[in-house]
């Protein structure tokens, strides 16, 4: 089954073309993280613009990489949310419409199901049951999974997401939207110890986060760290993000090992955009080290947003029989 996938929940336009026995065909990604950037955040009403100049483009140059016609399309996954509402119509009413068209059938997919899976599309991918940690930026979670909708929640971010943190600390700094990649990258130039941040919740029980308070400690760091002119030194500035990015790293290893030997699960699968931070995935590596379990994560581009995993998950659940009528289903808040 060849299924065609679409992704608007937000500031990225992602289309991919899976097929159950081949495996992902072509896929292809426009960014408007440049156009945003200028507001220092995602503006809604111009990514749902951005998203109706750029979806049947990027449709049909998916289609002419995998060198097939639209009528090779079996099928067509879109998310469904959660996300930005007018963002979503994009992806949902013309992902509906088209498969209206084609006569096949269509399936809203849960945009957080899809990041899951995304470490499907590698080679050796993990295996049921597995625990995942979903970090994007507006989820922080700890999942059981046991198979495709079999989602057992373990634990969530009672306030910021990881990558909200990220990008919040960022702005603090004076950095670009979105920061996580750029505190990452000015983190390698921090002293590591000349400042340490809280690992927030570790100290007592369950597999909760909360990354609010990280932020105040990030802003009145910075605070002190001004100069008379309000400005913050090149190395003090490198250490701040090399304090903030320990801080949410060792706080996620903590929580991931945690979930780990309580479930007894011997496989950990990181998705989401924060899952692309090199740290994370250096100190998550010892964690199942020590734990003799195995860890999994999508290639670079494929942890932020992207039509691969749309269309991965999609065909997962076309094949098992499911699909969303004549719906154009849209949900902007939807827990997975
Ligand atoms: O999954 P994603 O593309 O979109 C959502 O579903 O939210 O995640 C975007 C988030 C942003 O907050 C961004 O700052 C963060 O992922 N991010 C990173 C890195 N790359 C992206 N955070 C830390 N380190 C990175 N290398
Ligand atoms: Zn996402």
């Amino acid at each position: 089954m060849r299924v065609l996938g679409i992704e608007t929940s937000c500031d990225e336009t992602g289309v991919a073309l899976y097929d159950s026995e081949h495996g992902l065909l072509s896929d292809a990604l426009y960014s408007q993280v440049k156009m945003h950037a200028e507001y220092g955040g995602v503006v809604p009403e111009l990514a749902s613009r951005d998203h109706v100049r750029k979806l049947l483009p990027l449709i049909r140059e998916v289609m002419a990489k995998a060198g097939l016609a639209l009528d090779a399309v079996d099928g067509v996954a879109y998310t469904a949310g959660p996300g930005l509402i007018g963002a979503l119509m994009v992806g949902a009413s013309t992902g509906r419409a088209l498969a209206l068209g084609l006569g096949v059938p269509a399936i809203g997919v849960h945009h957080m199901e899809g990041h899951l899976l995304a470490p499907m599309l590698e080679n050796n991918p993990p295996a049921f049951p597995f625990v995942a940690l979903l970090v994007s930026g507006g989820h922080t979670q700890l999942v059981r999974v046991e198979g495709i909708g079999q989602y057992e929640l373990l634990g969530e971010s009672l306030d910021d997401a990881a990558g909200e943190a990220f990008d919040k600390a960022a702005k603090m700094l004076g950095l670009d939207y979105p920061g996580g990649p750029l505190i990452a990258k000015l983190a390698l130039q921090g002293e590591r110890g000349r400042y340490r941040f809280p690992r927030p919740m570790t100290d007592r029980p369950g597999l909760d986060f909360s990354f609010s308070g990280l932020k105040t400690f990030t802003l009145n760091t910075a605070n002190a760290a001004r100069d008379a002119d309000g400005v913050i030194d090149p190395q003090t500035m490198a250490d701040i993000a090399c304090a903030f990015e320990d801080a949410v790293v060792e706080t996620l290893a903590i929580k991931c090992r945690r979930a780990l030997q309580q479930t007894g699960l011997k496989q950990l699968v990181i998705a989401g955009g924060v899952s692309a931070n090199q740290r994370l995935r250096e100190r998550l590596d010892e964690v199942v080290k020590k734990e003799r379990a195995g860890l999994f994560y999508a290639r670079h581009e494929f942890c932020t947003d992207n039509g691969a995993m749309i269309a991965y998950a999609g065909c997962q659940r076309l094949l098992a029989g499911q699909n969303s009528d004549l719906t154009i289903l849209a949900r902007p808040r939807w827990p997975l």
